[in-house]
């Protein structure tokens, strides 16, 4: 079989919208016969309607046959899995064997076999004959079933080749995933229609108008019988994301009638601008790809559908269908449920990009009708989505004429939508300037309109004219991603930045019975790209990771600044008011709410003068909450859409000072000098809050509740084993940290394996408190940090004063600066004053909240698919770690500090590949943190801000510890 020739399919019908027509259709999905052969050049006898498949397995339609225990999946990120050097591909070539039969009903005649997706090359028998090939695995093919139809039994037999001269087009960011992956179904619709519904801003009225067989009606707009090619204009509702407004349609044609659902609404650039309904359109999107933890791409409705719930959930408007045509019914759910959507066409070859675009499919006329035949099959396909505004031509394909090829066809066939491709920085085929992972600085530049010209004056001006969109920013990769807000604060400020969206939506990890779930490299692949398939804003199971969480923050439609005593409501909405929402205010002292009360805001916003705050000893804050009054499609009554937070001025003196104003009540400190002292207070013991008296030994100290190893290290803090804190410069690398190089430069100068030195341990203040002197360092530098721990005992108490001197040079930055200690394994409840629930970084963490939370040590952990440092909760106050009687420790911070507490060390964090790798050790490792590095987005983009970096200087901070 020759599979390296250029032509996209053969015997197939013209492409045509996806439509919902009483025409008969028989749904051909369900259980197939199925083999497995490792090459191409098997028989084709197995078309044969009478061939014996009784040995054969069985496959599910749709499916991905690696997922079903025939070969197995494989991940690239940009390289081919193959030799480049096209369109050949190697005698190794999977190639899947289906066969089905099936009845036909009682009087059917004619017909069409529908497949919405195969990847990649499939060749079609009917009841033994050939009716074709088709390439373009994220696209629709038809064939004509009517000349081999029989009555009663049919035979369908389909060939899939998993390589082919199509794949050299599909190299997407994703995993290789063969089979017959969406819907086959045996259709007597043939039916083409194109429904055009723009809306004037200026008359607030719609044109209507369609292309297609027959008569369209609508009958709630009072259309009736509308010709083909005749406009009408109505009064209407426009459709937008925030307010998806649809009319249902019904075209009646001789031979079938189609529903369809028609949003009225226009995209435009005016100025530079991108509009929609002639006001300004800010994209607040996420790059989606299809993926299910089980089924791959073969994706079940309910999960399409619980995307966009999360999605709209999280203040997502967009969707960037990454880098392929989704399902149909995805479409229309974002229809029905209000996204904006960029369409992608089913195109990348990135990988000719690591042989310097030699040979790129783009740029050589052979390709011309393959590609024109992927964007053409998309923009039939979808062409009468409202919520499709944007036709993408593909990604990271490099540049070349086919492009030009395609867009050219594009803007003929729909003048409507304007054309978006980010590989080509001339933007010569496009209408918006698209660029990826531009860092801060130069989308700033870009809205202002002062980026670098293009050599081509032409292409310049056309490029400055044009709306900017950043197709893929803020790379979700593990811990992450940093830099959120100063985005969207960009996005705001220039009318020219349309937004962009978030790579990426989904961490693709294939469930896996040893990993947990699976990268690139557990199926042995020679060729992958480990855990950068790992990237997404929820976990494979659709769990939102706190990246969701900081994103709906940033993306909140309703905005609080506080002034005064006033509270000043911003609509951020683009197409509604706020008469949808209600607004609820509560003051919370100290953690506890003391007040709730509603807020009347003004369905445009405004500003509000909320009732005077009641007293209430502590520190107060005043949040103002914005929750849906009514249900709406996405969510229900009471779902926060948005909130702010002011701390409100005290009402009285704070009775919690914290670690600071006790460190002169210092209770004794000395020498047990080998006579048990008297009056030392009981230590000893691990079981929490059980006092055991112990003896002293020669050569500890004891302060307080503390006792101390003769080299200073706290071991028993009020009873309890305990591994004293002593400094920690380092955290398991993030996957920014790693992919940004960082972590490598950290490791290099030996922070994850420093050695203290023990230079003196004093008793001080008359005896009252025990200074230790240290030097922390890593070998084979000359790189150090002179750190000193003061410790004091007031009352029941002790305060620990850590000061920190880098010596050397230092340069760059420092993943953390804190102490760490270890706790015994039952203090595993852990209630906080600070930010929470979540985790929160410098320049993370917009959806953690000050307020007083509890979890346990287990919930803590943010359980990243591969294990990086996590579950930092910043400016604590204080925290307790209890265990069973609710006995324990309390740590306060001079005034906050940051908490991070897990069951293995940030050794086993690191060590650890897959989520199973972390196993519960019998201690509770406490990091207690001054500060620690950014996140930033390094593993593609840009790295951290360089107000979020944290870098070696001298510092000082107090922590108090109490009994709880
Ligand atoms: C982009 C690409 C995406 C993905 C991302 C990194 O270059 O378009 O598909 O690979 O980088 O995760």
């Amino acid at each position: 079989m020759d599979l390296a020739h250029f032509t996209p399919g053969s015997g197939r019908l013209a492409p045509r919208a996806a439509l919902r027509s009483d025409a008969p259709s028989l749904v051909l999905d369900g259980m197939w016969r199925f083999r497995l052969s490792p090459a191409a050049d098997v028989p084709e006898d197995f078309a044969d309607p009478d061939h014996d498949d009784s040995a054969w397995d069985e496959l599910p339609v749709p499916s991905h046959w690696p997922l079903h225990g025939h070969g197995a999946p494989a991940y690239t990120n940009v390289s081919y899995p193959f030799p480049i050097d096209p369109p050949h591909v190697p005698t190794e070539n999977p190639t899947g064997d289906y066969r089905r039969a099936f009845d036909l009903p009682e009087g059917w005649s004619g017909g069409r076999l529908r497949f919405e997706g195969v990847e990649s090359y499939a060749r079609v028998w009917l009841n033994g004959h050939e009716l074709g090939f088709t390439t373009g695995s994220r696209l629709p093919a038809e064939f004509d079933a009517g000349p081999y139809l029989q009555p009663g039994r049919n035979v369908l037999a389909v060939r899939v080749h998993q390589w082919s001269a199509a794949s050299y087009l599909e190299d997407q960011d994703m995993w290789w995933l063969p089979g017959i992956f969406r819907d086959v179904t045996l259709t007597r619709s043939t039916a083409d229609v194109f429904v055009h519904a723009s809306y004037d801003a200026g008359t607030g009225r719609g044109t209507l108008s369609f292309d297609g067989p027959g008569r369209l009606s609508v009958p709630e707009l009072g259309v009736d019988g509308l010709e083909p090619g005749t406009p009408v204009t109505v009064d209407v509702e426009p459709w937008s994301a925030e307010a998806p407004r649809l009319y249902d349609a019904v075209v009646s044609g001789p031979e079938e009638t189609m529903r369809l659902r028609v949003g009225f609404r226009t995209v435009a650039i005016e100025d530079g601008v991108l509009l929609a309904n002639g006001r300004p359109l800010l994209l607040k999107g996420v790059n989606r790809h299809e993926f299910h933890p089980e089924h791959g791409r073969a994706v079940p409705y309910e999960t399409m559908r619980q995307d966009i719930l999360l999605m709209k959930r999280h203040n997502v408007n967009a969707v960037r269908t990454s880098h392929y045509p989704p399902h149909p019914a995805f479409l229309d759910l974002c229809d029905e449920l209000g996204l904006w959507v960029v369409d992608e066409c089913d195109l990348e070859t990135h990988g000719f990009g690591q042989v310097g675009w030699r040979a790129n499919p783009t740029d050589d006329p052979r390709w011309e009708e393959a590609l024109l035949d992927r964007m053409r099959r998309m923009v039939e396909r979808d062409k009468n989505h409202p919520s499709v505004i944007m036709w993408s031509l593909g990604n990271e394909a490099g540049v070349g004429r086919n492009l030009a090829v395609m867009a050219r066809w594009t803007r003929e066939r729909d003048p409507s939508r304007p054309i978006h491709y980010e590989g080509d920085w001339s933007c010569a085929d496009a209408d918006v300037y698209s660029r990826m992972y531009a860092s801060h600085a130069e989308v700033e530049a870009i809205g202002r309109g002062v980026e670098d010209p293009l050599p081509d004056p032409r292409l310049d001006a056309r490029r400055r004219a044009m709306p900017f969109v950043q197709c893929e920013y803020a790379h979700a990769m593990g811990l992450g991603p940093g830099g959120l807000a100063d985005y969207q604060e960009l996005f705001e400020r220039y009318p020219r930045l349309a937004g962009g969206f978030v790579w990426e939506w989904i961490d693709h990890g294939l469930a896996h019975p040893e990993h947990g779930y699976a990268y690139g490299g557990d199926y042995g692949e020679p060729v992958h790209d480990g855990n950068f398939v790992i990237d997404g804003l929820v976990f494979p199971d659709r769990t939102p990771s706190p990246g969701l969480l900081d994103l709906k923050k940033v993306f909140e439609p309703v905005r609080f600044a506080f002034d005064d005593g006033v509270v000043r409501v911003h609509n951020m909405y683009g197409f509604r008011d706020l008469s949808h929402l209600e607004f609820v205010a509560t003051v919370e002292a100290d953690g506890e709410e003391v007040a709730r009360f509603p807020l009347d805001v003004p369905a445009e916003g405004g500003e509000v003068e909320p009732p005077a705050a009641p007293g209430g000893e502590g520190e107060r804050w005043l949040t103002v909450r914005a929750v849906l009054a009514r249900d709406e499609p996405w969510a229900e009554a009471g779902h926060e859409v948005a909130w702010g937070q002011t701390r409100l001025p005290a009402a009285a003196p704070r009775a919690d000072a914290g670690a600071g104003g006790a460190a002169e009540e210092l209770a004794a400190a000395r020498l047990v000098a080998g006579e048990p002292a008297a009056g030392q207070p009981a230590v000893g013991g691990s079981a929490v809050g059980e006092p055991v008296v112990e003896e002293p030994v020669v050569g500890e100290f004891a302060v307080g509740g503390g006792r101390f190893d003769a080299r200073g290290r706290l071991v028993r803090l009020f009873g309890l084993d305990v591994e004293g804190p002593r400094l920690e410069l380092w955290r398991a690398p993030t996957d920014n940290d790693r992919y940004g190089g960082l972590a490598g430069t950290w490791r290099a100068a030996g922070l994850h394996r420093l050695t203290h030195r023990v230079d003196e341990v004093t008793p001080v203040d008359d005896g009252a408190g025990l200074a230790v002197r240290t030097r922390v360092a890593p070998a084979a530098t000359d790189l150090g940090m002179r750190v000193a721990y003061r410790w004091a005992a007031d009352g029941d108490g002790l305060v620990l004063t850590v000061e920190v001197e880098p010596e050397g040079e230092w340069t760059g930055p420092i993943p953390r600066l804190g102490v760490v200690m270890a706790l015994p394994g039952e203090l595993g409840e852990v209630t906080w004053f600070g930010r929470g629930p979540g985790e929160a970084y410098p320049d993370t963490g917009m959806a953690a909240r000050v307020g007083r939370w509890s979890a346990t040590v287990d919930a803590m952990q943010t359980p990243y698919v591969r294990p990086q440092e996590n579950g930092h909760r910043a400016e604590v106050r204080w925290a307790t770690l209890t265990g069973p009687g609710g006995r324990g420790v309390r740590v306060s911070g001079d005034p906050v500090f940051g908490l991070t507490a897990r069951r293995w060390t940030t050794a086993d964090l690191e060590r650890a590949r897959h989520r199973p790798d972390l196993v519960p050790g019998d201690r509770i490792h406490v990091n207690l943190d001054l500060a620690q590095q950014g996140i930033g987005t390094a593993s593609c983009g840009p790295g951290t801000l360089p107000a979020y970096e944290l870098r070696a200087e001298p510092a000082a901070f107090r922590l108090r510890f109490d009994p709880a």
